[in-house]
């Protein structure tokens, strides 16, 4: 009973299951797992012999007590009706859905309910975790869930008001990186004779050293760039081209994603 259930075997169910087991934050007879089709069944039991698989969602949130739901925002609904009249109501839902709000959540169960944003690079036990807890969280549950996602990376608590705006930073954010990356990539290929692949392996390295230099260091982005861009150099023309043009570009990008939040899971 004690068992953390993942409704939804995609994406982000695959990726939580490996990270909890890999991470040994769980063991395998402490997941249990449900997902729509059999062949992702199928597929979670080939890689996990040892893990739980439930027949149906009731059927998992029979068995478990922190039930987390990975499903896209417009399957939540149906997840909810089938799950809530099962349970006891000193369970845990734990949403990882984009745009099913605590209210939403409260409405259809009484007891603890939690909304999560983990990240794609959190299958690499790096990036940060939003965690927003719902009204009726008590601190056992809150630690478990926040002690279970700390095990794949950074966990952050914010409010639901802040959730839209950082889920673009931390949970989109490594989707518009990777863009700006091919866009670095894809400048040196257009301007040199350097292939495509070593241009991207380049820029990607460059990424990663840039960010770990930041994080070790503990240097702003301004004072890293004053150590590159010097007066009159090569690095200064581009931080000017880009601080002229990027914000006006970023806030737009921003807006248009913050406007597609709303609609998402109506
Ligand atoms: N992808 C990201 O980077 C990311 C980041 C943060 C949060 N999220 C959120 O995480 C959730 C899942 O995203 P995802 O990228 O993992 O989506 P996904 O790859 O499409 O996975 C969703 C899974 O849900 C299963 N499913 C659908 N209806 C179901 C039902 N009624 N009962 C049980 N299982 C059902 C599907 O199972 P079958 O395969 O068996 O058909 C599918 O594998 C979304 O709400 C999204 O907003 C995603």
């Amino acid at each position: 009973m004690n068992c953390v259930g993942i409704i939804g075997y995609g994406h982000m169910g695959s990726m939580l299951v490996k990270g909890f087991l890999a991470s040994g934050a769980l063991h395998a007879d402490e997941i249990v797992v449900a997902s729509r089709s059999r062949q992702s069944l199928d597929a979670c039991a080939a890689t996990w012999p040892l893990i739980g698989i439930a027949a149906t969602n009731a059927d998992l949130a029979r068995r478990c007590r922190t039930i987390i739901i990975a499903v896209r925002p417009q399957e939540v609904g149906g997840v909810l009706c089938e799950i809530v009249p099962v349970m006891d109501g000193d369970e845990h839902i734990v949403s990882l859905a984009a745009g099913i709000g605590l209210k939403d959540l409260e409405a259809a169960f009484t007891g603890s309910v939690t909304r999560v944003v983990p990240t794609v690079t959190s299958a690499v036990g790096q990036g940060t975790t939003l965690v927003c807890h719902g009204r009726q969280i008590g601190m056992n549950d809150a630690l478990r869930v926040e002690g279970l996602f700390s095990s794949i990376g950074n966990v952050v608590t914010v409010s639901e008001d802040d959730l839209p705006a950082a889920t673009l930073l931390s949970s989109c954010g490594p989707g518009l990186l990777a863009a700006v990356i091919e866009e670095l990539a894809g400048a040196t290929v257009r301007t040199s004779g350097i292939s495509p692949d070593r241009a991207l392996a380049l820029a990607t390295e460059m990424a990663a050293a840039t960010a770990a230099y930041l994080r070790e260091t503990d240097e702003a982005p301004e004072d890293l760039i004053g150590e590159v861009a010097t007066g009159g150099g090569i690095t200064e023309v581009g931080v000017q081209g880009f601080r002229e043009r990027l914000p006006a570009v970023f806030d737009e990008v921003f807006a248009a994603m913050l406007e597609r939040y709303g609609t998402v899971g109506k």
